[in-house]
């Protein structure tokens, strides 16, 4: 028990509003370091890899979940919320990591997943008897009026889950059906009872006192159902809800008693919401520290640019370079002067970032990783670097959906073939965009399986790991890693990196990402070729940066009016 971190000393350690000059490091244990030879990496194994999160120069790390759990969705269906799954160690591993992150200045926040538990919860199965006082902690209905129940097509209503058929699974227990947004393995918890959220409550305080510094909330904005989950009724626009949007009436009801009754805001701990659906309305209600609620939230919005509005998942489109950077612009503005902004292009639910906003070539992957970073980071906003990000990590190739292990992909390939949708066109999606792609395991060394584990991992490690790993980029100074630890150290030395004001330049140009940020009187120009072919400067449209100091740059090109492919600079401007 890390005991030296309890209570007051814990809150020494967490400065006010530390978290927004944080840089914050995302680990998904099943793929980053694996230390019994199981194939499955492990909470030991993060623990052997601190130095390295440390020489990186991150503050903070989110770990996926580790608790309890059947394995259904990767732990992100919880039995047990107060001990660790086997597979990756022990509650005591838990609190060896935690210590050993503390002691090297490094933050740890956990994924807390409350909107839904495992099916194999005590809680959910217990529930199933409806004479149970826990029925009402889950959503139970009949079948629809007239139906046999359990029969195809006799569920509540026809929302479908996102990993399912169907949102409604049929119990012959009890003769009613429960709803699982998620999948059949993940029901949904009634937030509208007042005993689920004491009982969430009591389990955040308890991490708490663990020593933990924040966490991030597991699809928050579906605690208060959409309006037509849970009924047939849909609201007066008539749109349908899905897992990808909105959120019900109470949601910052809800979020404002969790920070009461946790006291997130009191003990300086980092929350960021995952909201699918938020938009920048709901995340200045959301974020606006006056009304204690979460620090930040994760926006959707553009990492769903490349999908047809309304479409089926692998219906895809072309995201032209102005959609995407007006849409970070937009969300840049709206939270200027209300709230925070969380900034990301990679996670564990999406596909690498060096695949599907840059170019993965051998000849172009290392600058537009680099220059797909520093855009990134020069947002205003706290930053979340997903392991391997750091490396230029890409997407797997994929051929046979046998190689696939997300039940998401798993579904979508099943939905889509049974649909009649072309082989051909579902792999296509797979290969592009599936979660897989960032799940494969972390590339430490040219050793067999990327140094991840002695045994077969769970999951193919991508064949490129005897280039792209971490000993390799740890002795070359012009590597992803060694970018990324420039980036870091400019925001943790320069305040307008952390709260300069925001603009962009150049809103229409299909190439070229370019925007300044201002502080009193400094002020910052950055200046980014997303394309892999050169680019020429419209001078007359950009600030005068011919004698600016360069403090970061992916190239030594030095040509005042061009950019080479891929080529970023950080520029400060004499304000004299
Ligand atoms: C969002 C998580 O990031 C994702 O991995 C998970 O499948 C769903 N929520 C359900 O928990």
């Amino acid at each position: 028990m890390t005991d030296h971190l309890l209570g007051e000393e814990a809150r020494v350690l967490r400065p006010d509003g530390w978290w927004r000059s944080a840089v914050v490091y995302q680990i998904y244990p099943r793929s980053f370091q694996d230390s019994d030879g199981d194939g499955i990496g492990d909470i030991p194994g993060i623990t052997s890899r601190l130095d390295y999160l440390a020489e990186l120069g991150v503050d903070v790390i989110w770990l996926s979940p580790v608790y309890r759990s059947p394995q259904c969705d990767n732990g992100y269906d919880i039995s047990d919320y107060r001990d660790v799954d086997p597979l990756f160690g022990t509650l005591a591993d838990l609190e060896t990591l935690i210590a050993a992150a503390h002691e090297r200045g490094i933050r740890l926040v956990m994924d807390l997943v409350v909107n839904h538990t495992s099916d194999e919860h005590p809680w959910f199965i217990e529930s199933r008897d409806p004479a149970s006082p826990k029925r009402d902690w889950y959503f139970w209905r009949p079948a629809r009026p007239g139906a046999e129940p359990g029969a195809a097509g006799s569920e509540p209503n026809d929302r479908p889950a996102a990993f399912a058929p169907s949102a409604w699974t049929y119990d012959p227990v009890s003769g009613e059906y429960y709803l699982g947004i998620f999948s059949p393995g993940q029901p949904d918890l009634n937030w509208e009872n007042p005993e689920v959220r004491q009982a969430v409550y009591a389990m955040m305080r308890w991490w708490v006192d663990r020593g933990v510094d924040g966490f991030r909330m597991d699809v928050i904005n579906l605690i208060s159902k959409p309006i037509g989950f849970t009924t047939d009724a849909l609201d007066p626009s008539g749109v349908e809800p899905t897992y990808e949007g909105g959120s019900g009436p109470r949601l910052d009801e809800f979020l404002a008693e969790m920070n009461r009754e946790v006291r997130l805001d009191d003990l300086n701990l980092l929350t960021v919401g995952e909201m699918p659906g938020s938009t920048v309305e709901t995340a200045i209600r959301a974020t606006d520290p006056g009304r204690h609620e979460l620090n930040m939230v994760f926006t959707f919005e553009h990492v769903m640019l490349d999908r047809v509005p309304g479409g089926q998942r692998w219906d895809l489109v072309d995201l032209p370079l102005p959609v995407l950077k007006n849409n970070l612009a937009h969300w840049q503005l709206g939270l200027a002067d209300v709230g925070w902004n969380s900034l990301y292009f990679d996670n564990h639910d999406q596909a690498r970032a060096v695949s599907r906003f840059g170019d993965d070539s051998p000849e172009h992957r290392v600058a537009s990783a680099k220059t797909l970073a520093t855009v990134l980071h020069l947002h205003k906003g706290t930053p979340y670097v997903y392991q391997g990000e750091e490396l230029g990590m890409t997407n797997a190739p994929f051929t046979t959906i046998e190689q696939y292990r997300d039940i998401s992909a798993l579904n979508v390939y099943a939905a889509a073939t049974a649909g009649g949708v072309p082989t051909e066109r579902v792999m296509h999606f797979l290969e592009t965009r599936s979660r897989d792609h960032a799940r494969t395991p972390m590339q430490w060394d040219a050793t067999d399986a990327a140094g991840f584990t002695t045994a077969t991992p769970w999951i193919e490690v991508n064949p490129n790991y005897p280039t792209i790993n971490a000993a390799a980029a740890s002795e070359d100074a012009d590597s992803v890693f060694a970018h990324f630890q420039k980036l870091i150290a400019l925001r943790h030395d320069n305040a307008v990196v952390r709260e300069g004001r925001f603009e962009l330049l150049l809103p229409e140009h299909d190439r070229l990402w370019a925007f300044t940020r201002t502080l009193d009187d400094e002020r910052l120009l950055v200046l980014a070729n997303c394309s892999s072919r050169p680019a020429d400067l419209p001078l007359e449209d950009l600030p005068d940066h011919v004698d600016a100091e360069l403090l970061l740059g992916t190239h030594l090109n030095g040509r005042p009016d061009s950019l080479a492919p891929w080529e970023s600079r950080i520029l400060r401007l004499d304000q004299s």
